[in-house]
């Protein structure tokens, strides 16, 4: 059991990816804390891992006081935070950026950034009095170069990035430390539309160099990982996991070249 009686906190873990995060926490002995906006998703939760040392609340990370009430309980209940996973986040409806709507790209950002830091403060701020934590952000692939149609997610991401490095610097001498994933496409979670098509995961593993797409036992691990005693040393950094659809494009040079062009 790697993570023994831990006090983990999986924002966004009722459900997606965050939930299989929070299942593997427990089944390595954790005690595990939740939150997400959707009632009947919390309530699910619940029942799911009824009997477990969980803790799943109906709450927003854009709700600073929420969020602060969130922590309390924890807290309280369990006497200190170990491990933050900040995995809440939300895409934007996918159009050319010309066409972005100021409310869609306002929710993004107030989601994925505000909404990240705040989680990060308030359970932060206890990390720092007991001088010891782990935060794990989840940010994605796109953050990285951008990408047609995910401009504000890829902005939002991009912040996630530079306040793990930020904030790597700030809190290690509090005990600390911080980590980010990039992700590329993973088969579950928010791509649960897409999956169900055939031609997108056939388009999806196309441009990824391993030629599949992510799966979500390795988005797990990789947080898993990272969370863990052996990983303590990697601090400020984000880890890119997309098969190297990174190195993605569309036609090298080479290959340009070698048609004799
Ligand atoms: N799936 C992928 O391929 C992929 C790739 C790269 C990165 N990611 C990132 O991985 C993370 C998990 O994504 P997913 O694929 O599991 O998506 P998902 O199925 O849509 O899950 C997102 C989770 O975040 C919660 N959430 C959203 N806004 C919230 C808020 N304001 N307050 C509290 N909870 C909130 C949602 O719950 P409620 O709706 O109930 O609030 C849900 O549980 C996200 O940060 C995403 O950007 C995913």
């Amino acid at each position: 059991m790697r993570f023994k009686e831990k006090v983990v906190f999986i924002t966004g873990g009722t459900k997606g990816l965050g939930k299989a995060v929070a299942k593997a926490f427990l089944e390595e002995g954790a005690y595990v804390g939740v939150n997400g906006r959707n009632k009947e998703a919390v309530l699910h939760f619940e029942e799911e891992f009824k009997g477990k040392t969980i803790l799943a609340f109906n709450t927003d990370i854009t709700n600073y006081e929420e969020m602060e009430n969130t922590a309390r309980k924890v807290i309280e209940t369990w006497g200190k935070v170990d491990i933050l996973i900040n995995n809440a986040g939300i895409v934007n409806p996918l159009v050319p950026s010309e066409k972005v709507k100021k409310e869609d790209f306002d929710r993004v950002i107030d989601t994925n950034i505000k909404g990240t830091f705040c989680a990060t403060q308030v359970f932060g701020k206890t990390m720092i009095e007991q001088k010891s934590g782990r935060i794990i952000s989840v940010a994605s692939q796109v953050a990285l170069f951008g990408e047609k149609g995910f401009l504000p997610y890829a902005i939002s991401k991009s912040a996630l990035i530079v306040m793990t490095r930020e904030l790597a610097f700030e809190w290690s001498k509090f005990g600390v430390t911080l980590c980010a994933i990039a992700p590329g496409f993973i088969k579950g979670g928010m791509n649960e539309g897409f999956i169900r098509k055939e031609i997108f995961v056939d388009y999806l593993s196309k441009r990824t160099p391993v030629n599949r797409m992510g799966n979500v036992e390795e988005f797990v691990s990789c947080i898993l990982f990272l969370a863990s005693t052996e990983a303590q040393y990697i601090n400020g950094e984000t880890i890119i996991m997309d098969g190297g659809m990174t190195g993605y494009t569309q036609e090298p040079l080479l290959d340009f070249i070698s048609k004799g062009r």
